[in-house]
């Protein structure tokens, strides 16, 4: 991998403005195009106050480029990554556009949330060079990036693409096959569906369910994963527990309809002010404010 990289980001909103954000953090060029011009107008303001109060190094934000030309953005790019909106038809279209105007090397990576990759990436010529980056929000807070792989995607491209992240300060993860959630979300929407079900059950309410994960295994999941979890205890006890727990476990595979009363209801969260629990402006801000510490202390502690 070059050293310096020459970085192309598609999208300049919430995720593309932070991934674009830590490559330039780590010293590479960066061009930023986004078709509103509000969201290419504010980037570099927006770089700039986050490295501000992470402590980082201002003069980054210099590193990045905007462009209002997809052209000029791509052009001599060594890796392109899409972060514009979650919809399949855009993606595959701006994807056969940047095709169009990138060496026949550079690797083309997609940010999407759950969109499979092959679906993406399926009518391009160069499907070797095709893959998917999954980043967590805050892109310069959360280490994950999922490297996701499809039948097409050349060793080459992975392994490039997992040494230019780790080179950024990012945990890169290789994700072999292009499955529906990758790895993260599958983990993390397993616990949910087993959340929403405890509460559909009357077995607790919505906030003792979180104070149990936060106040017991969550306090140890940032240092202790599932399977070094398992051989800790030992792989027999976890076979005698899945014995007794699993066939009690939600295994339903379809949304909970407890989940689709409270959309039906119009309870949509912080955005309507009640989900499962109620929230008021003031909380909102406050569970805000103390994720982004919290992941700012982890943050400083890898450091
Ligand atoms: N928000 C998250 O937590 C999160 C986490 C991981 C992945 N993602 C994925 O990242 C992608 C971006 O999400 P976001 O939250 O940054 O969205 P966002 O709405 O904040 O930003 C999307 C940007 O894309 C721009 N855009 C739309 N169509 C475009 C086009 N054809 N060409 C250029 N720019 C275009 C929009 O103007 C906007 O600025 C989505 O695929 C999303 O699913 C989001």
């Amino acid at each position: 991998m070059a050293a310096k990289a020459r970085i192309a980001v598609l999208g300049a909103g919430l995720m593309g403005h932070g991934i674009a954000q830590v490559f330039a953090h780590a010293g590479h060029g960066v061009r930023i195009y986004d078709t509103a011009a509000a969201s290419l107008d504010q980037v570099r303001t927006r770089i700039a106050a986050n490295l501000r109060d992470l402590g980082d190094d201002e003069t980054a934000a210099e590193r990045v480029h905007p462009c209002a030309d997809l052209a000029d953005t791509v052009r001599d790019a060594d890796f392109v990554v899409e972060a514009v909106s979650e919809d399949l038809a855009v993606k595959r279209k701006l994807f056969a556009e940047a095709e169009s105007l990138v060496r026949a090397d550079t690797i083309l990576a997609s940010n999407t949330s759950v969109i499979p990759i092959t679906s993406i990436m399926q009518d391009l010529r160069g499907r070797e060079r095709a893959l998917g980056t999954h980043w967590w929000n805050p892109p310069f807070l959360v280490p994950l990036v999922e490297v996701i792989g499809t039948q097409w995607t050349s060793p080459t491209a992975i392994a490039w693409t997992m040494e230019l992240h780790a080179a950024a300060g990012k945990k890169p993860a290789h994700v072999k096959k292009d499955v529906a959630g990758f790895i993260g979300n599958r983990l993390q929407h397993a616990l949910w569906r087993e959340a929403i079900a405890l509460v559909e059950q009357g077995i607790c309410d919505a906030e003792t369910v979180d104070t149990v994960i936060k106040a017991a295994f969550g306090r140890r999941l940032a240092v202790l994963g599932p399977l070094e979890n398992a051989d800790l205890v030992g792989t027999d006890l976890t076979l005698a527990i899945h014995k007794t727990v699993l066939p009690a476990i939600d295994s339903r595979p379809a949304p909970s309809p407890y989940l689709e009363g409270l959309v039906a209801d119009g309870k949509l969260g912080f955005k309507s002010g009640e989900g499962f629990r109620k929230w008021s402006p003031q909380a909102q801000a406050a569970l805000r404010a103390k994720v982004v510490q919290h992941l700012k202390k982890a943050r400083a502690s890898d450091a």
